[in-house]
Parts: structure tokens; C-alpha cells; sequence
């Protein structure tokens, strides 16, 4: 089905650029209580697009933040980023896909600093596009092992921890196709609907030990992967046009509802999958589907 393109005008565009800096602003004022002051917030995937934002969001208000990646240079500068600020950081590689160095991870964190106080497991690849039948088994295992095995294996290890101190806050990112099939991306959508589901075992299995566990699902956020999906600014202008809010989210808006769920404001909220999706799944379409035609010999 195309989507119904709105025509866009010089209006739609600064009506677009008013809003991104209106939200902007309002997460700046956001910016000014020092809420997680003295907490030790471990972030996976933090060299880059949520990872880094929630890196930077974390530090501005307070806290301990340990940025943790494969990629050691972007990572770092991540983290220099933060100390420039005079703010706290500090880059340790880790990728998530590796048992070892998840817990050496953890365990360097706790010899530092004594204990874990919240983590996002956030670290996550897109694969490759393909329909179902044709996707490489190969592709499939290295975004499971990415996206869901790495979840698995970080929670495994924060929880020990966060159990021996009897509180912590654990926010894994999934993503809409955690609660929706997306075509040529089956890989994907079955490791994010994996995440939702160790989220919910772990939110039942450690709750009466003031462990929380939530997940969030994002939509079309502004970050290298949806670049890398989407292709250039015109196809993602035409990607924005398509959704309810006629914007794509930017990372710090991600970033924002990670720290709510990792405050006291959200200290009931527990085995959580939540859509940061401006509507999107919400939103039924009204117009039929395009009926496709099979060409001879498909599917054999
Ligand atoms: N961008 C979106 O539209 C969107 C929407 C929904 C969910 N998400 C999810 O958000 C998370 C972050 O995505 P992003 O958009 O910021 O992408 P991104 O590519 O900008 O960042 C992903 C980060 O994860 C790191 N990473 C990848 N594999 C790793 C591994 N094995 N070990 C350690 N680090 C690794 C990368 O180096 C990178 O820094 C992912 O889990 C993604 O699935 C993104």
C-alpha cells in the first residue's frame, strides 16, 4: 500500500522545525532536577543514536554513568563528551554478544563502585531486509544473538548483582516490532518480541526483591539505524509523513521516558513493554491494501 503522501510546504517544514525545538526545549527545563545523583547507571549500545542520548540524559542528572559498546572509539568519545560537560562518565568496551565480557562488565562496575543501581540494555542491530524464506540462517542467528541473546546474558548478570543489593532498575529496548510483525524483517521482530518476553519473566521472577524490569518500544527514531534502513533525509521526510505525529522521534525523546522508568516516579511500574511511538500502532488505516500479484512459480 503507498502511503497517503501529504504534500509538503515551506509551512509543514518550520511548523516540523518549531515542534523538534520545542520538544528539544522542554527536555532541556526537564534537564534541571539532579534526580539520579549518585546512582550507577550502566547503558549498552551507548556510542551511538539512544544509546548515547540516554548516556548524556542519565549524566545530566547526576549520575554514574557507564557507557558500555563494541566500538571502542565512538564509545570513548561518548563518554569524553560527558566529562567535558563535567558531568560523569566512563567508556568500558563490552560486546554484549559475548558471555565473558558481559561479566567482566558488570564486575568491573561493581569493584568500582559497589553496586548497580540501573541498567539499559540497549545495544541492538537491524539485520538485513529479506522475506521469510529467503533469510539467511546466518543473519538470523547474529541479530538474535545480538538483540536478544545480548539481553538475556546482560539482565543474567545485573540481576545477580541488583539481587546481592536488593534493589535496581533494569529498562530493556525492543521497538513497535516487538508488538507488531514487520515485513522483510522477521529476524528482528522475533528477537524484539523476545525481549518483551524475558522483560515479563524477570519483572515476575525478582519484583518482591525491588528489582524492576520494563521495556520500551520505539518507533521511527532519528538515529544511524533508521539511516541506515530508511536511506536518505527525502525518504525519511517521506517515512515522517507517513506516521500520526508527521515526525520521526528524536533519541532524546527515547532517552526522556527511559529515566521516568528508571525514577521513583514509575516504582509500580513493572513487566511493562511501552510504545514511544506517537500513535503509530494505534492508529488504524483506513484505506485497503494494495492487492499484489503473485508471479508464476513464487513460493516453490
Ligand atoms: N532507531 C530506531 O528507529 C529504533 C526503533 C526501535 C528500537 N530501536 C532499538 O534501539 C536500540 C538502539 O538503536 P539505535 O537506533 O540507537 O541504533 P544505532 O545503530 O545508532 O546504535 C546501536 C549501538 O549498538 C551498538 N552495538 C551493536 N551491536 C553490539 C554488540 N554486539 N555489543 C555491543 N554494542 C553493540 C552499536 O555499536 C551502536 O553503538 C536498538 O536495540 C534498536 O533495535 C531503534
Amino acid at each position: 500500500m503507498q502511503p497517503p503522501f501529504r504534500k509538503l510546504t515551506a509551512n509543514t517544514h518550520a511548523a516540523r522545525w518549531r515542534m523538534r525545538e520545542h520538544v528539544r526545549a522542554g527536555i532541556k527545563d526537564a534537564a534541571a532536577v539532579n534526580q539520579f545523583k549518585g546512582k550507577v547507571v550502566l547503558v549498552t549500545g551507548a556510542a551511538s543514536g539512544i544509546g548515547r542520548a540516554t548516556c548524556l540524559a542519565f549524566a545530566r542528572q547526576g549520575a554514574h554513568v557507564i557507557a558500555s559498546d563494541r566500538d571502542i572509539v565512538a564509545g570513548t568519545l561518548a563518554a569524553d563528551t560527558i566529562q567535558a560537560k563535567g558531568q560523569y562518565a566512563e567508556f568500558i568496551g563490552a560486546d554484549v554478544t559475548k558471555p565473558d565480557d558481559i561479566k567482566g562488565l558488570v564486575t568491573a562496575i561493581v569493584k568500582r563502585y559497589g553496586r548497580l543501581s540501573c541498567a539499559f540494555n540497549n545495544a541492538g542491530i537491524e539485520g538485513v531486509q529479506a522475506n521469510m524464506a529467503h533469510y539467511e540462517v546466518g543473519s538470523w542467528n547474529q541479530v538474535i544473538a545480538v538483540n536478544l541473546t545480548g539481553v538475556f546474558l546482560c539482565m543474567k548478570h545485573e540481576i545477580r548483582q541488583m539481587q546481592t543489593q536488593g534493589n535496581g532498575v533494569i529498562v530493556n529496548n525492543a521497538s513497535i516490532a516487538g508488538l507488531a510483525g514487520f515485513t522483510s524483517a522477521c529476524a528482528y521482530v522475533a528477537s524484539k518480541h523476545g525481549v518483551i518476553g524475558v522483560t515479563k519473566v524477570a519483572a515476575g521472577e525478582y519484583a518482591d526483591l525491588g528489582i524492576r524490569v520494563n521495556a520500551i518500544c520505539p518507533g521511527f527514531v532519528s538515529t544511524p539505524m533508521l539511516s541506515r534502513l530508511c536511506g536518505d533525509e527525502e525518504s525519511q521526510r517521506e517515512l515522517a509523513d507517513w506516521l500520526p505525529t508527521r515526525r520521526i522521534a528524536t533519541p532524546e525523546e527515547i532517552a526522556e521516558v527511559v529515566l521516568w522508568l528508571c525514577s521513583p516516579a514509575a516504582s509500580f511500574v513493572n513487566g511493562h513493554a511501552l510504545a514511544i511511538d506517537g500513535g503509530f500502532l494505534a492508529r488504524v488505516r483506513t484505506s485497503p491494501p494494495a492487492r499484489r500479484t503473485v508471479a508464476k512459480g513464487d513460493g516453490k
